[in-house]
């Protein structure tokens, strides 16, 4: 190898014959203070980043015969970590043996986290949500995530006209980014186009009207009813040319998948750019298979082994919780990489569209079990949930 000369180089050689000295000399003046217990970055990680939190659950409201607003606050903690306005957590309890954890879109506003309120709007369907709608009580205490995801405003990303369209229970993230802007820790100018069969479904009627006043425009279409002073049918181009220039917005959608496929199809013609158009990510559920093969599941976490019952047509984060293992998990939708686990045997099929695996978590054989089904007998490792 030829090295070149250089005056600096050769000035560069001679300091370095002379590093051991320096660092003996800079060793001998140095402090023997011992070093602080914490730093002050990583304490405020912590507090951002708090991992799981435990909360009580302090007031429900009824919001419409639905759904029901729940106001939580956190334990041992005087508040919640800030957020961006559009996130969600995860709520876990156990129900019946199950440890069952299910993601919310948080209602409340970020500012509001810092008086310890965090609101969470939920609909009943599902396992979960049926038993959050018919048997939580103030007093009870569950495991909450810290805020997570991605379906937020991006300054850098988003054009300042936003419209968020919403679908039942899809209107809590959106109520949570209008609170975000009236607060000022937005800046958007912000169209709500909220869905609902009747009006009986509208949540949050109160808040929307005080939202009108102050300067957010809020469109309601009802798909089953016909009355004065609110749009009638679905989210159509149309309807949407009607409150927006819709060359120059960024769409946020929350909601029910085949309100996703039609405002898309609704859109298409415009040919907008990927980035004008957000979902907030639905949960994987069950394959709809006839009669799905059942299978041995091995799951190793840390110390402990167990071999449990697994079938086809539901996902391995689905099966463990039944069984009553603790797995951790956010998303559930693939995304968010929190129950990123290791396959040692088996086959396996990934939910369609699910993918978010990088390159090198599939080779390594890294899975995502929140949209992963099993198509043989399988043994993985999942970490450890707290
Ligand atoms: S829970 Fe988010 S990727 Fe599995």
């Amino acid at each position: 190898m030829k090295f070149k000369k250089a005056l600096f180089g050769f000035i560069d050689m001679i300091r370095f014959s002379k590093i051991v000295e320096k660092r003996k000399e800079h060793l001998e003046n140095g402090s023997d203070e011992p070093l602080p217990a914490t730093f002050k970055v990583n304490e405020l990680a912590k507090e951002l980043h708090p991992g799981y939190m435990d909360v009580e659950l302090v007031e429900i409201k009824t919001l419409t015969p639905v759904m029901k607003e729940f106001t939580f606050k956190r334990l041992n903690h005087d508040k919640f970590p800030f957020f961006r306005a559009g996130e969600y957590v995860s709520l876990q309890t156990k129900i019946n043996n199950s440890l069952v954890s299910r993601p919310y879109s948080i209602a409340s506003s970020p500012a509001e986290a810092f008086s310890n309120i965090l609101k969470l709007g939920i609909q009943k369907e599902g396992l979960f949500s049926t038993y959050m709608f018919e048997k939580a009580k103030v007093g009870d205490t569950f495991k909450m995530s810290e805020p997570s995801g991605d379906f937020h405003y991006e300054t850098l990303r988003d054009n300042k006209n936003i419209v968020c369209i919403a679908g039942g229970s899809g209107i809590t993230p959106f109520i949570s980014m209008a609170k975000a802007k009236l607060d000022g820790d937005e800046d958007y100018n912000m169209t709500l186009i909220y869905g609902a069969r009747t009006t009986q479904f509208i949540a949050y009627k109160e808040t929307l009207k005080d939202l009108e006043t102050k300067g957010i425009t809020v469109v309601i279409v009802l798909s089953d009813e016909e009355k004065e002073g609110y749009e009638h049918g679905f989210v159509t181009a149309k309807l949407l040319e009607k409150y927006c220039d819709i060359n120059n917005t960024t769409f946020f959608m929350c909601g029910p998948t085949v309100m996703y496929t039609f405002v898309r199809k609704e859109l298409e013609p415009y040919k907008l750019p990927i980035k004008a158009i957000h979902q907030d990510a639905a949960c994987c559920g069950d394959l709809k298979i006839a009669n799905p093969r059942a299978f041995k599941l091995t799951v190793h976490v840390e110390e402990d082994t167990y071999v449990i019952d697994a079938k086809e047509n539901e996902t391995l984060l689905v099966t463990m919780e039944r069984a009553g293992i603790n797995v951790p998990n956010k998303c559930r939708a693939g995304g968010c990489g929190w129950c990123n686990s290791i396959c040692l045997k088996g086959e396996y099929k990934v939910a369609d569209g699910r993918e978010k695996r990088r390159a090198a978590d599939i080779k390594f054989n890294h899975i995502h079990p929140c949209v992963t089904y099993p198509l043989s007998d399988m043994e993985i490792i999942i970490p450890l949930a707290y």
